[in-house]
């Protein structure tokens, strides 16, 4: 037997304290991105070795905890790339043309005659694309609009390397001109501290008329509440979120607006994808458990202490 599992079979939401009790005396730990590892659960487990996330996203885990106590963080990057931008554009998509809207509509009996001003939806050929966040998903997003002929544009906090721009055919811009000039703005920014509410009643105001916002991201980067004020409101036009504070509590001023589609955090979930997670996340967990250096290290910085001592 390589290892001795511990499992979750069942599924359960543990709480900080009862997955720091499971993780008393393990060496590694697989976690989904939805089980928070903070400094005091860390700090708690002095036997740990690894943190081996089964999510691109690791804001659920104080890498800098990690890192004091010199615990590798890996992550499962690309192998969800183009499942999450696919979600992308399934939110925006839906939201364009009221598919969700028209789809309870229908249901609910109201279809009586065809109407030619019937859930006029935005034009998502030709439009411009807004991409705050620009990195292997945000490209992956940017080439699928350029099949609908889309102006894409994106923000990035530092100014990209031209090729990587040029590669997606999308072109750097100021953030304000981003939320200004954006039809659709797909928020992919990693959460911090930093990017939390970087979304608030401010940047909303300032959305182009007419605009749908979609946050495959993380919930926090987006403040919700605004968000339900400024849909009520009228701009943005509509959003999507797959991603949202406080998940899985869903704000409630947005449960009741037509013009919002919500997804249950599931922008990686093709079987493809979460294979692919799972099994990067164990391919990481068996290099680090054998010394070697994983695949997709978070916190590299551990792994050259680890080298300069050994050396
Ligand atoms: C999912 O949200 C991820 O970060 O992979």
């Amino acid at each position: 037997m390589r290892f001795e599992v511990r499992d979750n079979q069942e599924d359960a939401q543990w709480s900080g304290a009862e997955l720091q009790a499971r993780l008393a005396g393990v060496d590694a730990v697989l976690l989904d991105p939805a089980s928070r590892l903070d400094a005091t659960a860390i700090d708690a487990c002095p036997g740990l070795v690894l943190v081996s996330n089964i999510a691109v996203g690791y804001n659920n885990v104080d890498v800098g905890a990690c890192t004091r106590a010199g615990i590798p963080v890996t992550n499962t990057p690309d192998v969800l790339t183009d499942a999450t931008a696919d979600h992308a554009w399934a939110l925006l998509m839906s939201a364009a043309r009221r598919v969700v809207e028209s789809d309870r509509w229908t249901r609910a009996g109201h279809w009586q005659r065809f109407a030619f001003d019937s859930f006029l939806g935005a034009q998502v050929q030709g439009a411009t694309l807004g991409i705050l966040g620009m990195g292997r998903i945000g490209r992956a997003i940017a080439r699928r609009a350029q099949g609908f002929a889309m102006c894409t544009l994106f923000h990035n906090r530092h100014a990209p390397a031209v090729s990587q721009a040029e590669e997606s055919g999308a072109q750097w811009v100021p953030r304000e001109e981003l939320l200004r000039r954006a039809d659709f703005l797909v928020i992919v920014v990693p959460y911090s501290r930093e990017t939390h509410h970087l979304i608030g009643t401010q940047e909303l105001a300032s959305m182009k008329d007419g605009s749908i916002l979609i946050n495959i991201a993380r919930g926090g980067v987006v403040d919700d509440a605004a968000l339900a004020q400024a849909l009520r409101a009228g701009r943005p036009a509509a959003a999507a979120l797959d991603v949202m504070e406080n998940e899985p509590h869903v704000h409630p001023a947005l449960l009741d607006l037509e013009n919002i589609v919500l997804t249950p955090h599931i922008a990686s979930a093709t079987r493809a994808a979460r294979r692919g997670m799972v099994g990067l996340a164990v391919e990481n967990l068996e290099a680090v458990l054998a010394g070697e250096r994983p695949a997709a290290l978070v916190n590299p910085e551990v792994w050259e202490r680890r080298r300069e001592r050994a050396g």
